[in-house]
């Protein structure tokens, strides 16, 4: 067998020093678990912008048609905030999810123990979460046409559209339900059938799937602005929840903060499968490039790390590897060490990204 190969797209911010960190797992589960990976760096957002002119090049775009998985940090910063909407950083990232075709967006909220105390809500209400948010990822009002900003009758216009084809909706729900069927049989889909032609639309398309494909796993349907509510006031009550690219954006922040901190959030964007039987996919943290902290060692690497423990269960089939990895990260939490996003009225260990990364790294190895 080929070794796999991984692009990785540090990006801007916070983005190169987390994956620094990840670069340590990779090389220990190459050491020790004989597990290689073909590795390959290059640029996205304003990394990008500032050495090509555009925030993702052609050729960076070839090269991630062409691997095994792609590994984003994070872009954005304020420095770009001037620039044509054309060459913004997050063009980039929206360039490689369209053109990749990434269309289900997994991204798991999963609070754990050492940290129940850590969110905002009360510990019962989040200890023990483990909820599944697929959004909807390469279609709806991100990329729907006409947009632009306009001039009609002597003032400006700004118009974006919410469009989505009865396929765009069928093969994200089959994600969902296929997703449910490993976990715990439960489906929740969110959108704005009372107000949205697309929201009945998706509802329908959705009831579809479920009456025709998937009748064993249990489906439930929300307005999204209701699902915002319940996700704050008993989110335990969802397993998979299924929606569209905006309200996925929206209710997958809501559910990050249920777990304490957004630095602890991985995802996963996959498409349909290769020839070698892999989906496309590409694994990034939830969250942003942070300008504010990038460069002082203060960031959280566990979101990008276990946005890698994804790439292993999801792309290469090692959900052993995963388990052990998301473990890891675990122990080091239960032994209380905390970067300072995760630093808490209960205090811990303070320590930086890179002790973060080295603790994982010795975890692994102690879990041998
Ligand atoms: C996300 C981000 C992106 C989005 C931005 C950076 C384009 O908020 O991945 O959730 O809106 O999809
Ligand atoms: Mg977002």
């Amino acid at each position: 067998m080929t070794t796999p190969s991984l692009l990785i797209l540090p990006g801007d911010g916070i983005g190169a020093e987390v994956m620094t960190e990840v670069r340590k797992v990779i090389d220990w589960f190459g050491a020790k678990r004989d597990l290689a990976f073909d590795v390959t760096e290059d640029l996205v957002g304003g990394a990008a912008y500032d050495k090509h002119g555009v925030p993702l090049s052609d050729a960076t775009m070839a090269k991630a048609q062409e691997v095994d998985a792609i590994l984003l940090g994070a872009v954005g910063g304020p420095q770009y905030d001037d620039l044509d909407f054309s060459v913004k950083p997050e063009r980039g990232l929206l360039r490689l999810r369209k053109e990749m075709d990434l269309y289900a967006n997994l991204r798991p909220a999963q609070c754990f123990d050492a940290l129940a105390d850590f969110s905002s809500l009360k510990r019962d209400v989040v200890a023990g979460l483990d909820i599944m948010i697929v959004r909807e990822l390469t279609s709806g009002i991100y990329f729907g046409e006409p947009r632009g900003i306009f001039e009609e009758n002597g003032e400006r216009v700004g118009l974006n559209t919410q469009r989505y084809t009865e396929s765009e909706i069928r093969r994200v729900a089959r994600s969902a339900f296929e997703l449910a069927k490993r976990r715990n049989n439960k489906v929740c889909s969110m959108e704005k059938a009372n107000v949205m032609e697309s929201g009945i639309l998706w509802r329908g398309v959705v009831s579809e799937v479920h009456e025709n494909e998937y009748p064993e796993v249990e489906l439930s349907h929300m307005y999204a602005d209701a699902g915002g509510m319940q996700l704050c006031r008993w989110p335990k009550q969802f397993d998979v929840i299924v929606t569209d690219n905006l309200f996925g954006d929206l209710l997958s922040d809501v559910a990050a903060m249920l777990t304490g901190s957004l630095g602890m959030l991985p995802s996963a964007s996959l498409g349909a499968p290769m020839e070698n039987g892999r989906p496309k996919a590409m694994y990034e943290p939830v969250h942003g490039s942070a300008p504010d902290i990038a460069g002082q060692g203060k960031a959280n690497p566990i979101a990008c790390i276990l946005s890698f423990a994804m790439a292993l269960r999801y792309s290469f089939d090692e959900g052993t590897e995963a388990d052990r990895l998301e473990a890891a990260v675990e122990k080091v939490l239960a032994d209380g060490l905390r970067t300072g996003d995760l630093m808490g009225p209960e205090g811990g260990t303070p320590v930086s990204t890179s002790e973060m990364g080295d603790a994982i790294v010795a975890a692994l190895t102690s879990s041998l």
